[in-house]
C-alpha cells in the first residue's frame, strides 16, 4: 500500500468531489431527454428504484475496494485477488475512461460555446421557428469551432487534475458544486413560476405506466449506472484517497442523494419550461441544445437564465470529466511510477486527439464512414454507456461475491461506519440481485445489438 498517498482534506470535500463526478451531463442532458421520450414519471420511478437496488450496492463496493487498497482500479483488483485476471476489470475501467472522456469533452465544449452565446446576447435569434435546430446542426458539423471548444474543455481538465487531489479536484469541487446548486435553485424557481408549469410537474411526477416500454426500463437501468459514475473505477479511485476512519455508508448515501436530487431538479427546471411554452418533451437528445435555446427568448429574463443554464451544464460536465481523467492518471502514477504532470499531460493530449476525431465525425470527416453510418462520436458513447460500464459494474459485484468475499467487504464498510447492521446473508442477497439486474441489462443490450 502506498503510505504517502494524497488524501482528501475533509469529509465534505470528498463528498462534493464524488457528487461532482456523479452529477454531470448524465443528470442534466441525458436524464431529461430520456424521461421525456419514455413516459416521464414512470421512467423516473424505475430509474429511482434502480439507483437503490443496483447503484447503491455497487457504489459501496467500489468505494470500499478503493479505500481498502489505496490504489487505482487495476492495482486495487490486482491486490485483492493476488494479481489474478481480475485486474482486467481494472483495465476495462481505464479503457472506459479513454472512451467516455473523448466524447464527453466534445459535449463539454458545446456547453462552453452555448454559455458564450448566451452571454454575448446571441440567443435572441433562436426565437424564430427552426432557427435553434439549424444553428446547432451547423455548429456541430463545423470542422473547427467545436474542436476548438473541446480542446479548451480538455485543457481545463488537465489544469485541474495536474494540481492533484486536494488542491485540484477537491478545491475546485468545493467551489463549483455550491455554484451549481445555487444556479439550479434559481432555474427551478424560474420554471415553476411560469404560467402553465403544472403540466410539466405532472409529467415528471405522476406516472402513467402505459407510457413506459421495455426499452425504457433497460435505459433506466443502464442510466442508473452512468449517472453515479459506476462501472469504470471512478469511485474506486476517489475511494482510494479516503482514510480508514471515513464512514463509507454515509458517504455513499450522500452521493446518491445529491445525484438524484440534482437530476430531479434539472428535470423540473426543464419540463416546466417545455410544457409552459408548449413544446414537445419527447424531442430526444436535442432537448437541451435545440428546444431550450428556442424557449429562452420567449421567457422573461430569458437571456440571463440561458447563460446560467449553460454555465451550470458546463460546471456539471467539468467536475465529472476531471474524475474520468483522474482514473487514467492514478493508474499511471501508481502502477508505472509516472509523475502526475507527465501522466495528465500525456493522456490529456491523447484523449483530446481522440476527441478531435469524435467531433469531426459529426460533420464531413467521420472516420467510420467507410464501414457504417454510425458516427465515431456515437460509437464511443454507445460502446461505453451501453456495454463497458454495465460489464464493469456487474464484474465488480461478482468480484465481491466470489473473489474478495462478502466477509472482507463487510469488514471494510464496517470500519468507520457509525451505524451498521447488515449481516452477511443480507449483503449476499443484495449483491446477487444487483448482479442479476445488471446481467439482464447487459444481455438485453447484446441481444439488441445482434438483432
Ligand atoms: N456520472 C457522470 C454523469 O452523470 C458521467 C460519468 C460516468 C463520470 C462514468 C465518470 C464515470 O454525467
Amino acid at each position: 500500500m502506498t503510505s504517502n498517498r494524497e488524501h482528501w482534506g475533509s469529509r465534505a470535500g470528498f463528498i462534493l468531489a464524488a457528487a461532482g463526478s456523479a452529477v454531470g451531463l448524465g443528470n442534466i442532458w441525458k436524464y431529461p431527454h430520456m424521461a421525456g421520450q419514455h413516459g416521464g414519471a414512470a421512467f423516473t420511478m424505475v430509474y429511482l428504484l434502480c439507483i437503490l437496488v443496483v447503484g447503491l450496492p455497487i457504489l459501496l463496493a467500489e468505494l470500499s475496494i478503493g479505500r481498502r487498497t489505496q490504489l487505482n482500479p487495476v492495482g486495487g483488483f490486482s491486490l485483492l485477488s493476488n494479481n489474478s485476471n481480475w485486474k482486467w476489470v481494472g483495465f476495462l475501467g481505464v479503457a472506459s475512461a479513454f472512451t467516455i472522456l473523448s466524447f464527453y469533452s466534445v459535449v463539454g465544449g458545446w456547453t462552453i460555446k452555448y454559455t458564450v452565446l448566451a452571454l454575448t446576447g446571441s440567443f435572441g435569434k433562436f426565437s424564430a421557428t427552426g432557427a435553434a435546430g439549424d444553428f446547432f446542426d451547423a455548429f456541430v458539423k463545423n470542422p473547427v469551432e467545436p474542436v476548438f471548444w473541446h480542446l479548451v474543455f480538455m485543457g481545463l481538465c488537465v489544469f485541474i487534475i495536474d494540481r492533484g487531489v486536494k488542491a485540484g479536484i477537491e478545491r475546485w469541487s468545493k467551489v463549483l458544486m455550491p455554484v451549481l446548486l445555487g444556479i439550479l435553485v434559481l432555474l427551478v424557481f424560474r420554471g415553476v413560476t411560469l404560467d402553465g408549469a403544472g403540466a410539466g410537474l405532472r409529467f415528471l411526477f405522476s406516472p402513467k405506466w402505459g407510457d413506459l416500454d421495455a426499452s425504457g426500463v433497460v435505459l433506466a437501468l443502464g442510466h442508473s449506472f452512468f449517472t453515479i459514475s459506476l462501472g469504470m473505477g471512478t469511485m474506486i479511485t476517489y475511494g482510494s484517497y479516503l482514510r480508514r476512519e471515513s464512514d463509507l455508508i454515509q458517504s455513499a448515501l450522500w452521493i446518491v442523494a445529491l445525484d438524484t436530487f440534482i437530476a430531479l431538479m434539472a428535470g423540473i427546471a426543464i419540463f416546466t419550461a417545455v410544457f409552459a411554452l408548449g413544446q414537445n418533451p419527447a424531442e430526444g437528445p436535442g432537448l437541451i441544445f435545440v428546444v431550450l435555446p428556442s424557449l429562452f427568448p420567449h421567457m422573461p429574463g430569458g437571456q440571463f437564465f440561458a447563460a446560467l443554464f449553460f454555465f451550470l451544464l458546463f460546471v456539471a460536465a467539468l467536475t465529472s470529466a476531471i474524475s474520468i481523467l483522474e482514473v487514467v492518471t492514478a493508474y499511471f502514477i501508481d502502477e508505472k511510477g509516472w509523475s502526475r504532470t507527465r501522466a495528465t499531460n500525456t493522456f490529456g493530449a491523447i484523449i483530446a486527439s481522440i476527441g478531435v476525431l469524435a467531433s469531426l465525425s459529426n460533420g464531413n470527416y467521420n472516420v467510420l464512414s467507410p464501414v457504417t453510418d454510425l458516427t465515431f462520436m456515437d460509437l464511443l458513447d454507445k460502446a461505453s454507456s451501453k456495454y463497458m460500464l454495465p460489464l464493469g459494474g456487474m464484474l465488480t459485484a461478482v468480484f465481491v461475491l466470489t473473489r474478495w468475499g462478502v466477509d472482507h467487504f463487510r469488514d471494510e464498510i464496517k470500519s468507520g461506519a457509525k451505524w451498521f447492521q447488515l449481516n452477511k446473508q443480507v449483503i449476499t442477497i443484495i449483491f446477487v440481485i444487483a448482479s442479476l439486474v445488471v446481467a439482464y441489462i447487459f444481455a438485453s443490450e447484446l441481444v439488441a445489438l445482434f438483432r
